[in-house]
């Protein structure tokens, strides 16, 4: 076995199968710091171009899953569950089907990630409620789990503090596009998060880390498998992100149409995945048999209030302002708002999602550098979804920018993510496809 960062660099870049031995050395003297940055760049950079095998993804992401702490919830007298995203733009699945699954019975507890790529971080966005908390100890994720039955945390140092530390070099070094880096990331968080049941959702098209349905496809299967091996009940859905989800991309203005579609409103698409992957949730977890009656109670828990109720008491229980959920992008004031849009009229034929992304970072609302802190208030509202009527002097989008320069950035990557035609799109299916929990593909 090989203890030396550089060769096996080497030998994963010819194509090599480093063991699992190998694997949980490189893991180790990561996460212990006796690997730099720069070494571990040129290894994860290796990862990238050669892939992994399905063996080497299972011992990357068990000795990351080990790294740290891997939390029991054998305590805990609900069952179970987590969701996970493989990243989108737009994507507030997390803030809306959680407190739903949660208030249909089930105990989530779920570590989330920070922006990534051009794609948003649930962190990012959580942290925009003013004093909400998510730097959670392993005690105070499994008693908040205990008594309000839903927790949504960063990846504390003690749980799978591999893949946190990682996942930040991977979004600093461009190297995030790898099907078993993304499969292992995830995977180890979910393993050391602890829950029984667990559904992915894995976006697919230009603002997604896989851009067609057979990547996608190939990743969900990887992850589940991943899953199934560390006995826990997975399952996956693939969801469409060519154009963005919902009408918001950024921190304080996602969680806004978040708290939205928990009030019963807000954009169909972000309540139709975000029910879909809550009520799987409530499957895998074995409290609803059938898809459609975990679907019914999913809805019913918005329309009576009670996902918004526990929603509310996490923000609590984490320290958040409840109130500032009742304000304008909860409080915050962007320092520039333009308007995009007005001058052609006709169809909206394209709103790319990874484009959208990109100008919501040129807006503020994420890193560009390991580190960065992202602005609360940046980001862009979309006013238009493909496929709508544009009149002369209606805008189809606003930008909330953290300052001139960046709004004129920002300006211009939309100016490249949107078109307006005279013909409407040929848009796909929302849900692309499902991997059901409990193996019964
Ligand atoms: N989300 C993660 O947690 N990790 C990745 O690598 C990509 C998306």
């Amino acid at each position: 076995m090989t203890r030396d960062i550089r060769r096996l660099s080497e030998r994963k870049r010819r194509g090599e199968e480093l063991s699992a031995e190998e694997l949980r050395w490189v893991v180790g003297a990561y996460t212990a710091g006796e690997i730099d940055d720069a070494a571990m760049a040129a290894w994860l950079m290796a990862v990238c171009c050669a892939g992994m095998t399905g063996e080497e993804t299972w011992h990357l992401t068990d000795a990351m899953a080990h790294s740290g702490q891997v939390l029991d919830l054998s305590g805990i007298d609900r069952p179970t569950a987590d969701k996970h995203s493989t990243g989108g733009v737009g994507d507030k699945v997390t803030l809306v089907a959680t407190p739903v699954a949660a208030a249909c019975g089930a105990c989530v507890l779920k570590m989330s990630g920070r922006g990534l790529g051009h794609t948003g971080g649930t962190i990012d966005k959580l942290e925009a409620i003013p004093g909400l908390r998510t730097d959670l100890s392993p005690e105070r994720l499994v008693g908040q789990a205990r008594e309000v039955g839903l927790v949504v945390a960063a990846q504390s140092r003690e749980l799978a503090p591999a893949d946190g530390r990682m996942y930040a070099l991977r979004d600093a070094t461009g190297t995030v596009d790898s099907r078993a880096l993304i499969a292992s990331s995830i995977m180890s968080k979910k393993i050391a998060g602890g829950a029984e049941a667990i559904v992915l959702e894995v976006t697919v098209g230009s603002g997604a880390f896989m851009r067609d349905v057979e990547e996608a496809r190939a990743l969900a299967r990887l992850m589940v498998e991943l899953g199934r091996r560390a006995g826990r009940t997975v399952g996956a859905v693939l969801t469409d992100m060519n154009q963005p989800l919902g009408g918001a991309a950024g921190n304080a203005v996602e969680v806004e149409e978040a708290v939205t579609v928990l009030r019963g409103g807000g954009p169909a698409d972000v309540r139709e995945v975000s029910l879909t992957i809550a009520a799987w949730l409530l499957v895998a977890a074995g409290l609803h048999s059938k898809f459609d009656a975990a679907l019914a109670a999913a809805a019913e828990s918005v329309d009576s209030g009670a996902a918004l109720e526990v929603f509310v008491a996490m923000v609590e229980a984490q320290g958040g302002d409840a109130s500032s959920l009742e304000r304008p992008l909860l409080g915050h004031q962007a320092p520039e708002v333009a308007e995009w849009g007005g001058e052609e009229a006709g169809v909206v034929a394209r709103i790319d999602a990874r484009g959208v992304g990109y100008a919501a970072l040129a807006a503020g609302a994420g890193r560009r550098r390991k580190g960065d802190r992202g602005d609360p208030a940046a980001g862009v509202r979309l006013l238009r979804k493909e496929g709508d009527e544009v009149r002369r002097g209606e805008p189809v989008a606003i930008v909330l920018a953290a300052s001139q320069e960046r709004l004129g950035e920002a300006l211009a990557e939309l100016d490249a993510a949107i078109s307006i035609s005279e013909r409407p799109p040929m848009p796909g299916p929302l849900i692309v496809e499902t991997i059901p929990p409990g193996g019964s593909e």
